[in-house]
C-alpha cells in the first residue's frame, strides 16, 4: 500500500462484540508472514487505535437493515464516524490521511471531518476508486483493451446508484473511447445509449449486484481499491493519468462547496487535485449535478440531526 520499502504497523479497531474475530484475523495476518507487516494490534479503544496513525481506513460501517429510513442510517453512522473524527482529531499523527469506506461513505467522510477541526478537511476523503475500478472492468472488454491500457475514465459524486460514470474524454491505447464504442456498436447514438442503458447503471449499481450475486457486500475489491486509493494518494498518480477519489468540493466544476464529492484527480506532493478543464457535457452536467444533490441532501440530514 505505501510501496515497497515501507513497512506498516496495523491498529485494527473493533467494536468489542467483534473483538474476538478481529484477533483471529491478527492471527491469520501473522500466518501469512507479509514481509511487510510489522506489528497487528487489536483493541476497541478508539484514542489507542488511532494514536499516531498516518493513515485510517474507516471501513466499518452500520449497514441498512429492513424498514430503516435513510436518515435512521446515517444518524446510526454518525455515532460510529463522529467519535472516530474526533479521535484522530485528539491522537493521529499530523499526516494522518483518512479514506471512508463504509457506506454512506461520502457522508461519513464529512462527519469524521467535521469532528477533527484541527486536521485539515482535504485529509478526509471517501472510496469510488472502486466504482472506477469498476468502471475499467466494463469497458476493457467494450473496447477490446486491456484495463492497463484505458485513461481518463472519471466517477462523479456519490458512491452510490447515482454516481456518474464518465467516459467522455476515456482513451484505449491511446484512442478516444467513444470513437471506439461508435466503431464497434455502430454508430454514435448506439453508442451514447450503450453507455446511458447498459454502462452507467452497470457501474453504478455493482455494488449492488455483488451483493445479489454473493450474498453479502463487496470484499476483495473493496480492499483492493482502498489500497490503491491510498497508494496513489501517498506515491502519486506519476504518469498513469487522473482516476478518482470523492475529496473535498471547492466547488470544482459546479459541484456544492463543502461536500465530499467524486473527482477526477491526481495525486502530486502526497495531495490529491481535481483535474481542471474538462468539458462538461448536458448529459453529463445533469447526472453530476443529482448525485450532487443528494449529497447536499445527505449533508442537510446530518446537519439537522447536528453530526456535522
Ligand atoms: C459496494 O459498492 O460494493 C458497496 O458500497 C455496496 C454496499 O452497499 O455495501
Amino acid at each position: 500500500m505505501l510501496g515497497p520499502d515501507t513497512p506498516v504497523r496495523l491498529n485494527l479497531l473493533e467494536i468489542p462484540q467483534g473483538l474476538r474475530a478481529a484477533e483471529g484475523a491478527a492471527l491469520e495476518l501473522q500466518d501469512a508472514a507479509f514481509p511487510l507487516l510489522s506489528h497487528v494490534d487489536v483493541t476497541a479503544d478508539p484514542a489507542s487505535a488511532f494514536t499516531g496513525a498516518n493513515v485510517a481506513l474507516l471501513v466499518g460501517a452500520r449497514p441498512r437493515t429492513a424498514g430503516m429510513e435513510r436518515g435512521d442510517l446515517l444518524e446510526a453512522n454518525g455515532g460510529i464516524f463522529g467519535p472516530q473524527g474526533r479521535a484522530i482529531n485528539d491522537h493521529a499523527a499530523d499526516d494522518v490521511r483518512v479514506v471512508a469506506v463504509g457506506n454512506p461513505a461520502n457522508t461519513n467522510a464529512l462527519i469524521a471531518a467535521s469532528h477533527a477541526p484541527d486536521v485539515p478537511r482535504e485529509r478526509f476523503t471517501a472510496l469510488t476508486r472502486l466504482d472506477h475500478n469498476r468502471a475499467l472492468g466494463q469497458l476493457a472488454p467494450a473496447v477490446d483493451t486491456p484495463v492497463g491500457g484505458i485513461r481518463g475514465v472519471t466517477i462523479w459524486g456519490n458512491h452510490s446508484a447515482t454516481q456518474y460514470p464518465d467516459v467522455a474524454h476515456a482513451t484505449a491505447d491511446g484512442a478516444p473511447v467513444p470513437a471506439l464504442l461508435a466503431a464497434r456498436l455502430g454508430g454514435a447514438d448506439a453508442a451514447r445509449a450503450w453507455l446511458a442503458d447498459e454502462f452507467v447503471p452497470r457501474v453504478a449499481r455493482r455494488g449492488a449486484e455483488v451483493i445479489e450475486v454473493r450474498g453479502s457486500s463487496s470484499v476483495a475489491s473493496a480492499a483492493s481499491a482502498t489500497i490503491d486509493h491510498v497508494h496513489d494518494w501517498v506515491l502519486g498518480t506519476g504518469d498513469r493519468g487522473w482516476t478518482s477519489a470523492a475529496i473535498w468540493s471547492h466547488g470544482e466544476y459546479g459541484v456544492a462547496e463543502g461536500v465530499i464529492s467524486s473527482f477526477p484527480v491526481v495525486s502530486e506532493g502526497g495531495e490529491w487535485h481535481v483535474v481542471e478543464g474538462l468539458e462538461i457535457d448536458e448529459f453529463a452536467r445533469t447526472r453530476i449535478d443529482a448525485s450532487v444533490a443528494e449529497l447536499v441532501d445527505e449533508r442537510e440530514t446530518v446537519r439537522a440531526r447536528g453530526l456535522v
